[in-house]
């Protein structure tokens, strides 16, 4: 699979410039009817693809963006304006929804649903809180309710008894909501400056202490945490459906015993490398395979041949020499400075001309950010003065540690994208 670039980004849209009119000219003139029809015959197009054989990761991100477009295409701009103003409500509504356990009990009760007086008594919620929260639900698409007071479950449902809603929607509501709430304050505080330290997050500010801190000291929330981790991405292809793993398997040192094939940094309970092992059994690709995160995160050993370490990437590396030192989701929770320190660590492991760097994180186009990327960047710099990181903001921070990308690997726009560094040597071939 050949590398890309991921400057081009009119992939997005795949749209003309009618349909890109139609949302700009959203401001100050409403769509015409043709900027519309034009604009649904795409989505025609795009939905008759995304039915057929040829779908893919990245025609089924278009065909979002086609729809996102039209919505707002038909919207007025005070509706727009007035569903933006009213999320906070829906998610504290969830939030809320989350706790009271109404979703598994409409599972359980699949398909013929429950009475608002059903899901009172089961949960002892007053029964009008309950209607009230379950019209936004219902709303939302997030069950199905054709008879007054009554509700049923659908697919959306059923996600949310998983472990991505169940856990990840209680999770990310705590750990980042009270900042949230205070992030217009910390600006105005900080002169409208985005943090630069990791100690002088918001989130630090606003609540006396930064994301891992906070999650260390709240055990329960730091279990739904490594849940979520390991979950969110379900569905959604693994790093090595999107990055070419004979990259690194060609040219491997088979002969030393105890040489490292896999180091996985930060990464949580070992998720990554349990499904790396998965898929890769029969391939029986020699050597041995890390996990690493902090003592308190790697507690027990994920199995499959894997080695867990307690470690932290804030100190030097450890494991020597291994063909891949693998990041996914780490570089985005920190600062460039922080960021610098960690590549320092790992350069200083790396053997120079062997050693592969591989960085598993958005990489944000110039125009046209997803939205998800884009709402993360947000969240990242919040919590722990992260970053989500442009291409040329990722070149930047690796040639200032001595690296360059030899690939950047993406099936879908909005998704994360596979970077793969190696250190920089006089003779080092430009593979890519
Ligand atoms: C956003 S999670 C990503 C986990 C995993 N790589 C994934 O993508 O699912 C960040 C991880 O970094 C770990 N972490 C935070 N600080 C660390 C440190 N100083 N050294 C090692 N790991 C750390 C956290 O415990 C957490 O598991």
């Amino acid at each position: 699979m050949a590398p890309i670039s991921l400057c081009d980004t009119s992939s997005r849209s795949g749209s003309s410039s009618s349909s890109s009119s139609s949302s700009s000219s959203n401001i100050s003139t409403p769509s015409s009817s043709q900027d519309l029809l034009t604009l649904i015959e795409q989505i025609k197009q795009a939905v008759l693809q995304e039915k057929s054989p040829d779908r893919t990761a990245k025609s089924h991100f278009q065909l979002l963006g086609l729809v996102d477009e039209l919505k707002l295409a038909v919207e007025t701009p005070t509706e727009t304006l007035l569903r933006l103003i009213y999320q906070p409500p829906q998610n504290a509504a969830l939030r809320t929804v989350m706790d009271l356990g109404l979703f598994p009990l409409l599972m359980e009760h699949s398909p013929t649903g429950l009475s608002a007086t059903a899901l009172a008594e089961q949960t002892g919620a007053e029964r009008a809180l309950i209607v009230r929260l379950m019209r936004v639900m219902a709303s939302l698409g997030l069950c199905t309710s054709t008879e007054p007071e009554t509700y049923r479950a659908n697919d959306k449902t059923a996600a949310l008894i998983q472990p991505i809603g169940r856990d990840g929607i209680p999770c990310i509501y705590d750990l980042t909501l009270p900042t949230l709430s205070k992030l217009p304050d910390y600006f105005r505080a900080h002169n409208y400056t985005t943090p630069k330290e990791y100690a002088a997050a918001p989130m630090k500010w606003a609540v006396g202490e930064s994301q891992f801190e906070w999650l260390a000291q709240h055990k329960p929330r730091q279990q739904l945490f490594n849940s979520y981790m390991a979950s969110r991405r379900h569905g959604k292809p693994n790093w090595f459906d999107i990055y070419p793993v004979e990259r690194l398997s060609e040219g491997l040192r088979r002969n030393d015993p105890d040489a490292v094939f896999l180091v996985d940094v930060g990464g949580n309970q070992g998720h990554d490398l349990v499904k790396f092992q998965e898929r890769y059994a029969s391939a029986k690709i020699p050597g041995r395979r890390v996990l690493q995160d902090l003592p308190k995160v790697v507690k027990r050993e994920p199995g499959m041949g894997i080695e867990a370490m307690g470690y932290s990437f804030l100190e030097p590396q450890v494991v020597k020499g291994a063909r891949a030192y693998y990041f996914r989701a780490i570089f985005h929770d920190w600062p460039d400075s922080t960021c610098q320190q960690i590549l320092a660590n790992t350069v200083a492991a790396m053997d120079p001309t062997y050693s592969r760097l591989l960085i598993v994180d958005m990489v944000l186009p110039d125009t046209a950010a997803p939205l998800l990327a884009a709402s993360l960047d947000i969240q990242m710099m919040s919590i722990g003065a992260g970053v989500e990181r442009s291409e040329r903001q990722w070149r930047a921070l690796l040639a200032a540690a001595g690296l360059e990308i030899r690939g950047i690997w993406n099936t879908n726009p909005g998704m994360e994208s596979v970077i793969e560094a190696a250190v920089v040597c006089e003779s080092s071939p430009q593979d890519q």
